[in-house]
């Protein structure tokens, strides 16, 4: 079985789908494992670490990708539109996983479906006990929780912790985490370790004791709609406009007393909630630091620009992109382990083959297209056209 690691290639990513410690546990499972050259060098891996640890490097993508059964990637591949048609270099029936993102890019699945690959995507690994070691949501997320708190400390012309000097004393940092999910509470924790005085809020009320026990303060509007603010999957719900309107009255109070806000807030399959607004921003102090995470699903501040720090009234509003992909090393060495642990279970070790059981629960959960089909219940009303016959068709998505 030929098991392909292509370059990524799209803007502002760093990371890699296997590393080589992944690499020396998915031979033993019977994988031929080619990387294309240059595949790790943004995570500080060289492509004689590969080759120690038995992969083959080949020296471009075609070959890279030719005839393999199963590709793995960081993001989804690139289309003819986009300047390089990497479907193309992918095989009639291979597997294709990777972190897919298939919410923002309906086409796409078409597009596997189409061309017979089928699809996987790993961000809707459901989060069972079972598939904690594949969750890419949560090892992702903790990363870049911890660097938009080091983002924020490089922009704020402060130090974070209080510091008693000769010449008199520093006070302590006020660091405000918005979405206490697992970015938040990896922010929340680095804040402190940093020195910060931090507090945090979210719509979960079951949040409020994972907060205290980071020894940050909670805040949060208290209603009788937050005992049904969280889904069956822990999730946050949509809350309605009477609390979003308690709630920014107590995010405005809060906001203007602090130095730094870090905002993590999404609601998933929608645009991330505006919690911080530019009024607000216009009372917080001169030098002050808004980190948004939120910022590629629409922000939690309206002024966040993804790939930029937009500076209004004194205050810095930071919106990197991609930003697990800030911390490549780590991000790639969690996210190949996630992926390891993902393929496992689909190999049968006495044949070393794939045996996939399509009614499995996490099978289900993160298989986009197979034969090419849509399968994934979420996308499944956009079936598409077979490709014969698909010139000028395009089904529509509802999902
Ligand atoms: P997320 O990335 O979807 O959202 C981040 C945070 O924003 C969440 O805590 C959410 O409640 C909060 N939020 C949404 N709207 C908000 C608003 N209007 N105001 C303030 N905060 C708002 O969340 P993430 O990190 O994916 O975690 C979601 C849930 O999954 C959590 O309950 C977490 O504990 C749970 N989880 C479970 C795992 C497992 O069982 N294997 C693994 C990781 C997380």
């Amino acid at each position: 079985m030929k098991l392909a690691i292509p370059k990524e290639r799209r803007a502002n990513e760093r990371r890699v789908a296997v590393t080589p410690d992944t690499v020396k546990k998915l031979i033993p499972l019977g994988f031929d494992v080619v990387v294309e050259s240059g595949a790790g060098l943004a995570s500080a891996i060289t492509d004689d670490a590969y080759r120690a640890a038995g992969a083959v490097v080949a020296a471009e993508e075609t070959q890279t990708l030719g005839n393999a059964d199963i590709v793995l990637k960081v993001q989804r591949p690139l289309s003819a539109a986009e300047g390089l048609d990497e479907y193309a270099m992918i095989k009639p029936g291979a597997m294709l996983i990777g972190m897919l993102a298939p919410y923002q890019n309906p086409d796409s699945i078409r597009e596997y479906a189409r061309r017979k690959i089928d699809a996987f995507a790993m961000e809707l690994v459901p989060r069972i006990t079972r598939a904690q070691a594949m969750d890419v949501l949560s090892s992702q997320a903790n990363l870049a929780g911890y660097r938009a708190v080091l983002d924020a400390a490089y922009e704020f012309g402060r130090a974070f912790p209080m510091m008693m000097t000769a010449a008199g004393t520093i006070p302590p940092a006020r660091v405000f985490v918005m979405g206490t999910g697992v970015a938040g509470l990896q922010a929340i924790a680095t804040a402190r370790r940093l020195g910060g005085v931090v507090s945090a809020t979210d719509v979960r009320p079951a949040a409020k004791e994972q907060v205290q026990s980071l020894g940050a303060t909670f805040v949060m509007v208290d209603s009788e709609e937050t005992k049904q603010a969280e889904t069956a999957g822990g999730y946050a719900k949509e809350m309605s406009d009477e609390y979003k309107r308690a709630q920014a009255l107590l995010i405005a109070e809060t906001i203007r007393k602090q130095d730094v806000v870090i905002c993590t807030a999404l609601i998933p399959g929608r645009k991330a909630p505006v919690l911080v607004t530019a009024e607000m921003v216009e009372t917080m102090k001169q030098g002050s630091v808004i980190v948004d995470l939120a910022v590629e699903q629409g922000g939690n501040c309206p002024l966040s620009r993804p790939g930029e720090v937009v500076e209004h009234h004194g205050v810095k509003i930071v919106g990197h992109w991609n930003v697990p992909s800030r911390i490549a090393v780590d991000a790639s060495a969690l996210y190949a382990r996630n992926l390891l642990a993902f393929l496992t279970p689909l190999v049968a070790k006495e044949t070393s083959t794939l045996k996939i059981d399509w009614a499995d629960q996490i099978v289900t959960g993160t298989a986009l297209t197979r034969d090419g089909r849509i399968i994934h219940p979420q996308f499944t009303s956009a079936d598409p056209t077979p490709l014969e016959a698909a010139a000028g068709v395009t089904p529509t998505l509802t999902s």
